[in-house]
Parts: structure tokens; C-alpha cells; sequence
């Protein structure tokens, strides 16, 4: 079943149907003006009105931010669906019979769902029935409630419960579609993947479930584990807990940002119930701006270690970005806020989320060298890194006032730190300074390196392996190059990692980064490696198609018609195989 189902006459029905007016309204308080509809915008927070309806036209349009679109779009901005599960929901609001329009069609997102929905509820029997789960939770003081409020949930030590649990209603595919069954690599037998893990329903903004975290209750090395991305699970655009916290969230003004599922329990616990966290990952610029959505302020409350210190750090410019206030809760080395509410109580936990300080002004303090190391060369560092920090600080007043003072306390005069580049360079800054990417944002590159360096990986011919240049990482190409030099040099077996590692040795490139690799763990999150090779050769399409699109407004202006048509060729050929399901779509 593909998105194609999902037919013109549906999406026609679907636009005639429904009023803008209705499903703006149910946003925000709209007040008629003229014969137009005004409402504080549902997309940022405003305190005056400049969100605008327009029924005639059925359009909508915020003069704040700048959102605006059609009907479809107003729903999928504000739910956080994408398209054709937008016209799924609004046709079951407007009652469009969608099996009718042809033949028996079920919406695909539907069958996701009913999949995700079956098993939280399989999961939270199998919770009610494990003593052992149950214990573990009480030990972790997990009230009744909190296990309710968050669904939790337990997936047995099995290769199989779930699947013969649901076998009768939920066809395996849509297991296997929902990430909840994977096929064995060898054998292509499929199995659960979440056994003996305490199961953490996962949602996205809207409060649709869209997939879960697991965490393991045994010794399993992966500690916790995600659904594998699906149409619908994207990590860099959820975040855990959101859904619960959205109210408090939008009452309060402030989030607090949590590193794990856990710290989002423990300091609901602790009293404080707007603390989301992110999915494992580093912080996206989707999430900080869902998160500044419903809030002005973001408190960072993670881990009291050198890798949470770190995680502060580059979260800090995102948040900034999305023109967040941030402070910084600090934390006990060695804790979290779950772990310190256990050693120190839930008053502890609250009074350091209070006491949580600006965290652009601890940043700057961490730059300005000791006055024993004050050189004009280090003063001249540090006001170079301040002045990129400060740049993304985007409230004018507030940036104006930070450079006074930093100015002030690192004895430089203020135009030293005026400097206009920007929040977006000082994370790339932090990024070289933490020594490349750190193993939680591990890029789809290191993963494709990694599957193919794998014992036991299924490697395609080397024919059909993708050129070098779909790596954009200098290291990662290297490494590739040497794997690719390898195994078409006569070897009929893929080489084995160490056999990459001596040629680069020979070599002398990138060898750090292929041993780290190697030798760090490797969870089991991943797609495969066709995926993930897609995804790189995609990518690299992508770039190849924006640098045609140059050349061919050059050889336009240059009036060289033989060149122009040459180049529409290889971008038709191009598009092509980036679209391939084009012909298709319907939108
Ligand atoms: P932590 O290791 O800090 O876990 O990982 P935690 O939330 O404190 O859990 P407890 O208290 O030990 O039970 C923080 C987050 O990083 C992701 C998860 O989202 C986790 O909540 N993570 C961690 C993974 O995705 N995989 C892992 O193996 C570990
Ligand atoms: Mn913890």
C-alpha cells in the first residue's frame, strides 16, 4: 500500500468540505473583522493579534511569523501530520467515506496506527502482568498514576509474543512497517524487536502515537532502544513527553529539557510536569522550534557530566535560534534530574530547576580566560567566539546588554564583540572544539560505514556499491575509498574492518576515525545499508541537481542554447531517479 492511494477525489472532497474557519477556530479564538477572522497566532506566542483567516479564500496567514497556506496546510502545521495522513483526519472530521472512493481502500497511516495502538495496549497488559516490571518500577518510584499518564508499558523477554499476541488483528507487515518486527538478516525470519524492556509510547505534538522507546530491564548492551524510523517516527522532530506537558507548557511559558524518557518521569514526579526530552540525539532546530512554539524560556536540566555539559553547549545557539531564553539547571556530577530526586527528593529537584541560571552568561563566562592566562592573543579568542555566541542572541535588547557586560568582564571594548556572524557558527565552532561528531549524532555516513565494516555484513557487488562522492566527509570518504579499493581488488568477500583500518594505516587517512568507529558501540538502531546508502546517494543527487540548476541559469544568460538543452537533459535523467514514484503523487 503507497501514499498513491489517496486519490484526487479524495483530496477534492476533502478541500471542498473543509472550512478553514471551523479548523482555525479550533486553534485559537478568532474575532471577525470584516470579511476576514483575527486570532492570536497558533504558531507563536503573541500577545496581540496578527493571525489572520481568510474564508472566501481559504487561506491563513501570520503576520508575526510568517505561516501561512491553505486549509490542508493549516492542519498539518498545527497536528504535525504530514500530508496524507492530514487528508486522512480531515476526511474522517468532514465524514468523506474514503474506502468508497475506490475500490477498498484502507489509508495506509490507518493500518500504522491500528499496528502502534495494538501493541501500546498488548504492552500495558503485559506491564499489569509482570511482577518483575511492576518492581522494578516501584523501585524507581514510579507512581500508578505517572504509569498511566505515560503509558508505559512492558515487552516480554520474547522473540515472539507480540506478534502471536496481535496475530489475529494486525497483519506482520504493519508490524514490520511500524518497526515493531524485524526480520533476521540471515534467515529473514521475523522477531520482536523489544523484549524484556520497560516500553515508553512515544508521540508526536498532535498526541498521535507514533512509536515507542524501550528500555531494557536485563543486561542487554543497548540500554535503550527506538523504533526504527518509519514514515511516521522521526526523531529529529519529537519530543518525548510533549504531548503530556503542551498545556503546562503553553501556561507556564517555560519548558524544561531533559536528556532522557526517565528525567521526564522523575521530574513530573518531583512536581515540575513541563519537562520533555529529546529522542537520544543531539537537539534539532525542528524541535527547538516546536518548543518555541509554546514557550518563551527553555531550562536545560541535563546530566551533571562532561557529556551533558557538552550536550548544554550545543543545544545553547539552536535554542537561541529559535529565539528561546535558555538557562541552565546544574546538576550534581554523576546525576540526573531522575537520579537526584531519588538521592535528594523532589524539593531538591524543584529548587535547582528555580535556580537554574542564563545560560548565554555562563557560556561566556566559561570563554573568558583567567585573568593569570589574560594575553591579548586570548582575549582576542575569546572575543571572537563571545561575539559569534552574542550574535544569535535574537532579542536586540538583550544581545546589547550581554555584550556590555561581557565586554566589560573581559576588558576589551564593546565594538570587539559586535561581530554579526551568528548563533550557526559557534555551533560549528563547539563541534570542532568537542573533536567531530560525537557518537549520539553519529551521521548517516558513519552509519553506512559502519553496516558495511560490520562481521557478517550483507555488502552488495561492489558494482553496485555508490561512488566515493556521496560521502561528503572528507575521513568518512577515506575510509569508504579504501573499503571500495579493497574489495573490488580481487576479493570476492567484503573486507573486514581491521583489513580497512591497515590500509589507511598504510595510508595515513583517517584512521582515528575509522578506529573509533570500530571500537565504539554500536546500538541497534539502524535501517539497513541499502537504506542508508540510499539516503547518501540521495543526498548527493540532491547537490548534483542545485549545481545543474547554476550551470543552466548561466548557460540562460549566456544565451548558449547547444549547453542549455545538454544540461536540461541530465536534469530530467536526474529528477527522474530522485522521483522515481513522481507520476504517482496527486499533490
Ligand atoms: P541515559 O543513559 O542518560 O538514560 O540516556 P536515562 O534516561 O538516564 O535512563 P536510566 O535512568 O538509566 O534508566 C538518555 C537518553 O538517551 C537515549 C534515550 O533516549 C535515553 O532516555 N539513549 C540512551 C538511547 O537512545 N540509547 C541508549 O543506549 C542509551
Ligand atoms: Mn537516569
Amino acid at each position: 500500500m503507497t501514499t498513491s492511494n489517496i486519490t484526487p477525489e479524495v483530496v477534492q472532497a476533502v478541500r471542498d468540505a473543509s472550512d478553514i474557519v471551523d479548523i482555525a477556530g479550533s486553534m485559537t479564538r478568532l474575532t471577525r473583522k470584516g470579511k476576514r477572522y483575527e486570532g492570536l497566532c497558533p504558531f507563536h506566542k503573541e500577545k496581540t493579534p496578527s493571525f489572520s483567516v481568510d474564508p472566501d479564500q481559504g487561506l491563513f496567514y501570520c503576520f508575526g511569523c510568517g505561516a501561512g497556506g491553505d486549509t490542508i496546510k493549516l492542519f498539518m502545521e498545527h497536528s504535525g501530520d504530514d500530508f496524507p495522513a492530514a487528508i486522512e483526519a480531515l476526511a474522517q472530521r468532514y465524514g468523506i467515506p474514503l474506502a468508497a472512493s475506490k475500490g477498498s481502500w484502507t489509508a495506509p497511516k490507518q493500518t500504522l496506527t491500528t499496528a502502534l495502538e495494538a501493541a501500546a495496549e498488548f504492552f500495558q497488559q503485559q506491564l499489569a502482568n509482570s511482577s518483575f516490571a511492576n518492581q522494578y518500577l516501584d523501585r524507581r518510584k514510579i507512581s500508578s498514576q505517572l504509569r498511566k499518564t505515560y503509558g508505559l508499558g512492558y515487552a516480554p523477554e520474547s522473540w515472539n509474543l507480540l506478534r502471536q499476541a496481535l496475530s489475529s488483528r494486525i497483519p506482520l507487515e504493519d508490524l514490520i512497517a511500524a518497526g515493531l518486527v524485524g526480520r533476521s538478516q540471515r534467515t529473514g525470519d521475523p522477531y520482536d524487536r523489544f523484549r524484556h524492556r520497560l516500553m515508553f509510547p512515544i508521540h508526536n505534538p498532535a498526541g498521535r502515537l507514533v512509536g515507542f522507546g524501550g528500555r531494557t530491564l536485563g543486561d542487554d548492551k543497548a540500554k535503550y532502544i527506538n523504533t526504527s524510523e518509519t514514515e511516521r517516527f522521526h526523531k529529529g522532530s519529537l519530543l518525548y513527553g510533549f504531548h503530556q506537558a503542551k498545556r503546562s507548557l503553553r501556561d507556564q511559558g517555560k519548558a524544561v529539557l531533559v536528556e532522557g524518557y526517565f528525567d521526564v518521569l522523575g521530574t513530573a514526579a518531583s512536581g515540575v510536569d513541563w519537562a520533555v526530552a529529546g529522542m537520544g540525539t543531539a537537539l534539532t532546530e525542528d524541535q527547538a522550534r516546536l518548543l518555541a512554539r509554546y514557550s518563551d524560556e527553555v531550562i536545560l536540566a541535563y546530566d551533571g557530566d562532561a557529556a551533558g555539559e557538552k550536550a548544554c553547549r550545543r543545544a545553547l545557539p539552536i535554542l537561541l535560534g529559535a529565539g528561546l531564553a535558555v538557562r541552565r539547571a546544574r546538576f550534581p556530577a554523576g546525576h540526573d534530574p531522575d537520579s537526584w530526586r531519588l538521592e535528594a527528593g523532589d524539593d531538591a529537584v524543584q529548587e535547582l530547576i528555580e535556580d537554574a541560571e542564563d545560560a548565554v552568561w555562563l557560556e561566556v563566562q566559561r570563554q573568558i580566560p583567567a585573568s593569570s592566562e589574560r594575553t591579548p592573543v586570548t582575549q582576542a579568542r575569546a572575543a571572537g567566539a563571545i561575539a559569534e555566541l552574542l550574535g544569535g542572541v535574537r532579542d536586540t535588547v538583550a544581545r546589547g546588554a550581554y555584550q556590555r557586560r561581557a565586554a566589560e568582564y573581559l576588558g576589551v571594548p564593546e565594538g570587539a564583540l559586535t561581530g554579526q556572524r551568528g548563533a550557526k557558527n559557534y555551533f560549528q565552532s563547539v563541534e570542532q572544539e568537542t573533536g567531530g561528531t560525537p557518537s549520539e549524532v553519529r551521521s548517516e555516513e558513519e552509519k553506512a560505514l559502519l553496516m558495511l565494516l560490520q562481521e557478517g555484513a550483507e555488502v552488495p557487488h561492489p558494482s553496485e556499491l555508490p561512488a566515493s562522492e556521496v560521502f561528503f566527509d572528507p575521513d568518512c570518504r577515506n575510509i569508504y575509498v579504501a573499503f571500495c579499493d579493497l574489495y573490488s581488488g580481487g576479493n570476492r568477500t567484503a573486507p573486514t574492518g581491521a583489513e580497512v583500518v591497515a590500509k589507511l594505516s598504510s595510508e595515513g587517512n583517517a584512521i582515528d576515525r575509522a578506529a573509533r568507529l570500530l571500537l565504539e558501540d554500536f546500538d541497534s538502531e539502524r535501517g539497513t545499508l541499502s537504506d542508508t546508502l540510499g539516503k547518501l546517494l540521495h543526498r548527493w543527487n540532491k547537490q548534483h541537481q542545485a549545481e545543474l540548476m547554476r550551470q543552466i541559469r548561466q548557460a540562460q544568460q549566456e544565451g548558449d542554447q547547444d549547453l542549455l538543452i545538454e544540461l536540461l537533459d541530465e536534469k530530467k535523467a536526474l529528477s527522474r531517479t530522485l522521483h522515481p514514484g513522481m507520476t504517482g503523487k496527486v499533490w
